[in-house]
């Protein structure tokens, strides 16, 4: 069995390895799942959803210079309206490439000032090079087919000394325990699936996705490769959660 083998009584599909079909994979889910989206994260997490993006926000440095912030795979626009409420004033632009998810966002950030989104992909990200003060990420990263790009991507578009801070699922390394979180994440999301789209398999891509992740240790390396400095790992809840950031020298 492999690293990331799961319960074999879950006939899980292969992750899809190029953009196409990764896009004709994940597209549908997330425009079906949308309006439930938040909801789940909080379910799925046990209600410590937010105390993980509440420490996103704490890693970003609280100073008056910030102009503009980028969140990527913004989806429902939870970092842009954290970021807010914590007091950041800056510009807040939200990407992503699923047009309900973002109708969700926009409809949750309709009174904020300056928050926008977008349409655009991870891979090709639509901005001038040095645009931003801080990236943001949530869970973007495994839907990516080439990681590295995307990372040389967030690195193009920092100004320098500009943070990029994303939160992620992880593979832990501890055998037995990546097999409990991979049965978990399975067992709740089957559960809700049926009941709140009637499909059981609709939550699976999260475990598809994990099972095809290089993990937190490799990511951190390609953040370092992409020019990154000051990389740190941070894992949360044994390393099924983590939170990876790096600074633009
Ligand atoms: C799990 S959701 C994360 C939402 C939000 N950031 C959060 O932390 O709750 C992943 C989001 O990534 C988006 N996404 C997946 N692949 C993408 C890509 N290649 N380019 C842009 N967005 C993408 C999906 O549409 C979805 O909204």
């Amino acid at each position: 069995m492999n690293r990331c083998s799961q319960p074999s009584w879950f006939s899980l599909k292969e992750w899809p390895k190029n953009v196409r079909d990764r896009e004709a994979y994940v597209d549908p889910i997330f425009t079906t799942i949308a309006a439930k989206y938040d909801f789940m994260t909080r379910v799925l997490s046990f209600g410590q959803e937010r105390r993980w993006k509440t420490r996103v926000v704490r890693l970003i440095p609280k100073n008056g210079s910030l102009e503009r912030i980028l969140d990527l795979a913004s989806g429902t626009g939870e970092f842009p309206l954290l970021l807010r409420h914590a007091g950041l004033e800056a510009q807040i632009i939200g990407l992503d490439r699923n047009p309900t998810m973002l109708g969700v966002a926009r409809q949750k950030c309709a009174r904020q000032p300056e928050i926008n989104f977008i349409q655009g992909d991870l891979m090709q990200i639509p901005f001038k090079d040095h645009s931003f003060d801080v990236i943001t990420m949530g869970y973007g990263l495994r839907y990516v087919v080439d990681i590295r790009q995307t990372l040389q991507e967030v690195f193009r578009l920092l100004r320098s000394g500009g943070r990029f801070v994303s939160l992620e699922f992880g593979v832990p390394n501890n055998h037995f325990y990546r097999r409990i979180c991979f049965a978990y994440l399975l067992l709740l999301g089957s559960f809700w699936g049926v009941v709140l789209h009637r499909k059981g398999d609709t939550y699976w891509h999260i475990v598809e996705s994990l099972k095809a992740y290089p993990g937190q240790e490799t990511v951190g390396k390609w953040l370092k490769d992409a020019g990154f400095g000051k990389v740190e790992v941070r894992e949360q809840l044994g390393g099924i959660i983590t939170i990876l950031s790096g600074t633009r020298p």
